[in-house]
C-alpha cells in the first residue's frame, strides 16, 4: 500500500473510486452536471487543490483533496473492499498537514445531513464538529492551527 501526491495523469482512476462507494454516492453524470469532470479536476490539482492517494498493486483504492485558496477538505473516498484499514485516515491527515503547511488554522468540509453515514462518525473521531446547516448540507470545522 502506497501513498502519494495526485498528479494529472491519475485523475481518471480518481472517478472510478468516487462513483463506486456505497454511502455519499455520485454517478459519474452527477459530478459532470456538477461542474466535476476529469478536465476540471486536473486544472484544480494544478491550481487550487492538492490530492493524495492510495494505491495497492498500482490501483488506485482511494484518494482525498483540499483546496488551498479556502481551506476546505473537498472530497474522501475509498473503495468499499478497502475501508476499514487506516486508508481513509492516512488520507486526511496528509490534507489536513497540507492545509496547516500552507497557513490555514481552521479547516472546513459540507458533508451529509444524514449522522448513520460512516463519514460523521469517521469526521467526528477525527476531531471535526459540527458547524452549521446549509441548503441540506452539513458544514463541519477542525481547528488545526496552535
Ligand atoms: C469515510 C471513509 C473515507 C473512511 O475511509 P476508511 O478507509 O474506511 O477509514 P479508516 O479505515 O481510516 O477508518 C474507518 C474506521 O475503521 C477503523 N479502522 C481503521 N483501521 C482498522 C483496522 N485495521 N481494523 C479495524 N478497524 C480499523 C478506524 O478506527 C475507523 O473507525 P473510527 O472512525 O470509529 O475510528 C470511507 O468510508 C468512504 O469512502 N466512504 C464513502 C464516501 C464518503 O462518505 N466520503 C465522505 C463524503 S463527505
Amino acid at each position: 500500500m502506497t501513498f502519494r501526491e495526485i498528479t494529472t495523469n491519475g485523475v481518471p482512476g480518481l472517478f472510478d473510486v468516487r462513483t463506486s462507494v456505497r454511502e455519499n454516492t455520485y454517478t459519474r453524470e452527477d459530478l459532470y452536471r456538477d461542474g466535476i469532470t476529469e478536465k476540471t479536476v486536473a486544472e484544480m490539482i494544478s491550481t487550487t487543490h492538492c490530492g493524495w492517494l492510495c494505491e495497492v498493486n498500482s490501483k488506485i483504492v482511494g484518494f482525498a483533496m483540499a483546496n488551498g485558496r479556502t481551506g476546505e477538505f473537498s472530497v474522501i473516498a475509498v473503495f468499499p473492499e478497502y475501508e476499514m484499514r487506516g486508508i481513509g485516515s492516512k488520507l486526511l491527515l496528509l490534507a489536513e498537514d497540507w492545509l496547516r503547511s500552507i497557513g490555514w488554522e481552521e479547516i472546513w468540509l459540507w458533508t451529509s445531513l444524514d449522522t448513520n453515514l460512516k463519514a460523521y462518525a469517521f469526521y467526528r473521531n477525527r476531531g471535526w464538529t459540527d458547524a452549521e446547516i446549509r441548503t441540506n448540507q452539513r458544514i463541519m470545522k477542525k481547528r488545526i492551527g496552535k
